[in-house]
């Protein structure tokens, strides 16, 4: 199982209110330090887009990187990939969508124009030898031109893969899929040839389905999925996209079914603590509020 963290980025992209770049650190080292190893970082986008995240290179010059741990960065186009190579990172992630509405509020493109901003920045992240991800957005419903057809997002993903990078991770951003959504797009999405080890799923629980939708896409043999420590999480340019699935509430349903993830709960608790304390809110999601019992 691989436990791909989106809280430092995807976490925090839609916070308003300051946090400050050391408190930002403590929260990638605690959740290293709770055995992550794939951690997104932050963002390289325009900081009139994503203010919270304006202070990337500051973020990635002071980040103390750690052996075996991946700190991926969204960079949408070369400006982005710019800053990527000044901050000497080796994983990015480019980021679309299924539906043209939300990638033109998004990136201010249409899908086919961010196909070929990230040709270039996929390219160069292959020459370099970095890992790199395609964001497939919007894959079950958009905010803006409501359900998205499994045709699209197939569409999308094998263009992403085209360019060569090295997975996708299939969003649901604001949060609407059961699980007879996630059959219908990843049997489609598999139908199409697209090997299960080649797919993450992105779930928002802004509706609270998304540990329904892990087991789920489990049972199809998808084995990433991203999450964010402490539940935060949302898009500015995807209205009512609430937190990402917790990172606490997937590792415990993983254990409960027997799959090795390589994440310490409790430590990991300490992370989810830190950053409802950075953001002065209480602790919302379920593993947080009833603690470290679980079953032995
Ligand atoms: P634009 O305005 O069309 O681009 O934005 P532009 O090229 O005209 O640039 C506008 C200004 O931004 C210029 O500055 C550029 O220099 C600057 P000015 O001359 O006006 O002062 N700029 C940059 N600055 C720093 N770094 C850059 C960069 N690029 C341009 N890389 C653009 C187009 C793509 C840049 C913008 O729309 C953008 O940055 N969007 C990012 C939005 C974003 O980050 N959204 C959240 C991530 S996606 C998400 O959350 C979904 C996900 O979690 C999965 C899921 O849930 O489904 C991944
Ligand atoms: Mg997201």
């Amino acid at each position: 199982m691989r436990i791909y963290e989106v809280g430092p980025r995807d976490g925090l992209q839609n916070e308003s209110a300051p946090i400050s770049i050391d408190a930002k650190l403590r929260f990638i080292d605690l959740l290293a330090d709770a055995g992550l190893r794939e951690i997104e970082a932050t963002s390289f986008v325009s900081p009139r887009a994503i203010p919270q995240l304006a202070d990337a290179d500051e973020l990635m010059a002071r980040l103390e990187r750690r052996p075996g741990v991946r700190y991926p960065v969204l960079v949408p186009n070369e400006r982005g990939l710019e800053r990527a190579e000044a901050a000497a990172v080796d994983a990015l992630c480019v980021f679309t969508a299924a539906s043209e509405e939300f990638t033109a509020h998004n990136i201010n493109m249409s899908i086919a124009a961010s196909i070929d901003a990230f040709r270039p920045v996929v390219s160069t992240a292959r020459e370099r030898g970095w890992w790199s991800r395609g964001y497939v957005s919007t894959a079950f419903g958009c905010p803006y031109q409501g359900r998205v057809d499994e045709g699209a997002v197939v569409d999308v993903a094998l263009r992403l893969l085209e360019l060569g990078v090295d997975e996708v991770s299939i969003g649901d951003t604001i949060g609407v899929a059961g699980p007879a959504d996630v059959r219908r797009v990843v049997g489609a999405l598999l139908g199409a040839g697209i090997g299960a080890d080649r797919l993450a799923m992105h779930f928002h629980d802004t509706r609270g389905t998304a540990l329904a939708n892990v087991t789920t896409a489990l049972d199809l043999g998808i084995r990433c999925f991203d999450a964010s420590t402490g539940g935060t999480g949302g898009c500015p340019y995807a209205p009512g996209a609430a937190g990402n699935l917790a990172t606490e509430d997937l590792v415990y349903l993983l254990e409960r079914e027997g799959l090795s993830h390589g994440v310490d709960l409790d430590r990991l608790l300490v992370a989810a603590r830190h950053v409802s304390g950075t953001l002065g809110r209480p602790l919302g999601t379920k593993v947080g509020q009833a603690g470290g019992w679980r079953l032995p």
